[in-house]
């Protein structure tokens, strides 16, 4: 019997002065589509913003829905919208925010389950880790370089393969 250890590591740094000017410009553009979520249902708005490679930036915000399950996160409305218009093409960095009128969230807030495999398969493409950035109703921010630091031991499509 052999038991396998496996660390993540994440850095929490206090406030956006903290930050480089391109690690700050994307956080801001998750705070822009964190404003404009349609999020009646939980009051939970969050929004994504993602940088490619090329340099562009596409924003996605929370999208519910009266029959909840047919609702999609922020971070996968950004990541299909940016797969869609620019195929191939690798995401460099994700800043996901979240807030709430309802309670207070201490820490930020980190992507579901189904969102850290969708972003798995963006950074198994292109074979470069994608830098995540996340912040919540406080000054704290979280910053993990790859996926791998959210999902470890993730499924991917080379298991798919004979
Ligand atoms: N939500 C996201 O947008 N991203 C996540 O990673 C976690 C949850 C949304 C889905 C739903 O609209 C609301 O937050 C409450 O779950």
């Amino acid at each position: 019997m052999t038991t396998h250890t496996l660390t993540i590591a994440y850095t929490e740094v206090t406030g956006k002065d903290q930050l480089s000017d391109s690690d700050r410009n994307l956080l801001n553009e998750a705070w822009l589509a964190c404003d404009s979520a349609y999020a009646p249902y939980s009051n939970f708005r969050v929004g994504a913003a993602l940088e490619l490679e090329n340099g562009m930036v596409f924003k996605g915000n929370n999208q519910e829905n009266a029959a909840y399950p047919s609702g999609i996160c922020a971070e996968r409305v950004a990541v299909f919208s940016a797969s869609a218009l620019y195929p191939g093409i690798a995401i460099t960095c994700i800043a996901v925010v979240a807030k709430t009128d309802v309670f207070n969230l201490a820490n930020p807030v980190t992507p579901c389950g189904a969102c850290r495999q969708v972003i798995s398969e963006y950074e198994m493409l292109s074979g470069k880790p994608i830098r995540i950035l996340l912040q919540g109703n406080s000054e704290k921010i979280w910053i993990l370089d790859g996926i791998s630091n959210l999902l470890p031991l993730m499924f991917h499509g080379s298991e798919l393969k004979k």
